[in-house]
């Protein structure tokens, strides 16, 4: 039996009686107005990428901010709609925000301040009092929709990520009962960086109302203790992996997340992604040219500087390579009301056309820089056509981009060149693993990945790709749904 079809056992067998409600606050569907035409669109986002196939497999409710301009045509009486289009297996409900309460929740509180507090990518949390009331406001406004969703019914609540770290409080404290869950798909950084936040009480009180706190690697669960430990007067169980905290107990676990393994394959392997790899080859002009990719969320987390830095090295030191390699760097923008996200499209701007400016000819540039949102079939042809493909985050959960690639490459070619710091390379081994601010070896791997012997290559890719395949993303919610599972009464 596959994982799949375990996950659907599962959750008929031991949770049949339990309503499943995802909390996120970015939606796995979003409705857009295109002319007189209402698209559905799925957002650039590793949590709704993996969440997505779980839900489908429970038929629960998903509960989110409804942020598409069409979002409301769509939905019943209850803001309410069945997803996915095409094959409604689930209700996604949608929860509306005023501009004002989106700005202070997710752009202030959620994106400018926890989010760099999490990451250690030395760009500093803003903490704005007015923001973090707003935060606090949304999280009850969340509760109150859950706690309605739920009604009388037995329920396991997951919720997701940074957006909601007082959520989980909020709705044991309504109702004990409730099976409740959270996964944090960010890092938890060490306490000498928490320390800064001066809500760090009120944080770690909301997210121990959680019966369970997920994330990617034992490394952050490992944060997550001795934080508690050091900033509140809790209780640590080193046995149980729990946190005691007023009399309630906490279990903190590590479950890595991934990608749907199968569907990537076999999506990988069709005539339109085949079709495709052509179109690309042709309209960049690759020829015979070797090929890296990068594919990423704007986010000054992601490396992206460093990477461009390491490929302007790899030319200095290697220009026997001018002309004959080209690196596409495919790019979605993000979060750009918040000034760090301005600064770093425009610094990644001007790296871009300095370095194209510095080794271009009249025929080649080194980067093509590509903006537009892809859709699945041009992302599998990319990462399809790359020798290699670069993942070189300054500070990452998981990162499911260098999952991706492994499960696209039917071939069983490519190199991944992957950054030491994402949750990602304490499983896939087999990748070049670097240090993105070591420049000169990083500039070195490049090397490394477009000399390696094919066989070699082959070799990596194979264990890599069984590595991906017995961890997919239905054996992520094996995982935290059997855990979730034994809290049953
Ligand atoms: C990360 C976060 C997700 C988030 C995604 C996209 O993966 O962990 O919670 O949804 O980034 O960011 P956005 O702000 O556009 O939802």
């Amino acid at each position: 039996m596959d994982f799949k079809e375990s996950l659907h056992q599962l959750i008929e067998e031991r949770l049949a009686s339990y309503l499943l409600v995802v909390v996120s606050n970015r939606e796995p569907y979003i409705h857009t107005f295109s002319g007189d035409e209402i698209e559905c669109l799925r957002p650039a986002s590793g949590l709704t990428v993996a969440l997505d196939p779980v839900m489908r497999a429970a038929a629960g409710v998903w509960i989110a901010h409804g942020s598409g301009d069409a979002d409301r045509a769509v939905v019943d009486s209850s803001s309410r709609v069945m997803v996915p289009p095409e094959n409604p297996q689930y209700a996604l409900r949608r929860v509306w925000l005023s501009k004002e309460e989106e700005d202070g929740y997710y752009y202030g509180f959620a994106n400018d301040a926890m989010w760099p507090l999490c990451h250690i990518a030395f760009t500093p949390p803003t903490f704005n009092e007015a923001d973090w009331n707003t935060y606090k406001k949304v999280n009850s406004l969340f509760a109150e929709v859950i706690l309605q969703e739920v009604g009388t019914n037995q329920a396991i609540i997951l919720v997701q990520d940074y957006h909601f770290a007082l959520l989980p409080r909020m709705i044991k404290a309504q109702n004990p009962q409730l099976i409740v869950g959270q996964f944090w798909h960010i890092p938890w950084p060490n306490y000498e960086i928490f320390r800064i936040c001066p809500w760090q009480e009120e944080i770690l009180d909301g997210l121990l109302g959680n019966d369970i706190l997920g994330f990617h690697i034992q490394y952050h669960c490992n944060n997550f203790l001795e934080t508690a430990d050091r900033a509140i007067e809790c209780r640590i169980d080193r046995e149980k992996f729990a946190v005691i905290w007023g009399g309630k107990t906490t279990l903190v676990r590590p479950f890595p997340i991934s990608v749907d393994f199968e569907a990537l394959s076999a999506e990988a392997s069709t005539g339109k992604v085949e079709r495709e790899m052509k179109a690309l080859r042709h309209r960049w002009g690759l020829g015979n040219k070797l090929v890296g990719i990068g594919i990423d969320r704007i986010d000054y987390t992601k490396g992206i500087p460093e990477r461009l830095r390491a490929l302007d090295r790899f030319f200095e030191k290697y220009p026997e390579y001018i002309g004959r390699m080209v690196f596409i760097q495919l790019g979605t923008s993000s979060r750009v009301r918040v000034e760090k996200y301005r600064e770093i499209n425009e610094r990644i701007d001007h790296l871009v056309e300095e370095i194209n400016r510095k080794y271009e000819s009249a025929s080649w540039e080194p980067i093509i820089y590509v903006k537009e949102l892809a859709s699945p079939v041009t992302l599998a042809a990319l990462r399809r056509i790359a020798d290699f493909c670069m993942v070189s985050s300054l500070h990452d959960g998981m990162n499911l981009v260098a999952k991706e690639f492994v499960s696209s490459r039917i071939d069983e070619d490519g190199v991944l060149i992957l950054s030491q710091f994402c949750g990602a390379a304490w499983e896939l081994s087999d990748a070049l693993v670097i240090n993105p601010y070591a420049t000169d070896e990083f500039a070195e791997t490049i090397k490394k990945a477009v000399e390696m012997p094919q066989e070699e290559k082959m070799v990596r890719m194979r264990r890599m790709r069984e590595q991906v395949r017995e961890n997919d993303i239905y054996h992520w919610g094996i995982a935290l749904f059997s855990e979730l599972a034994k809290l049953r009464p």
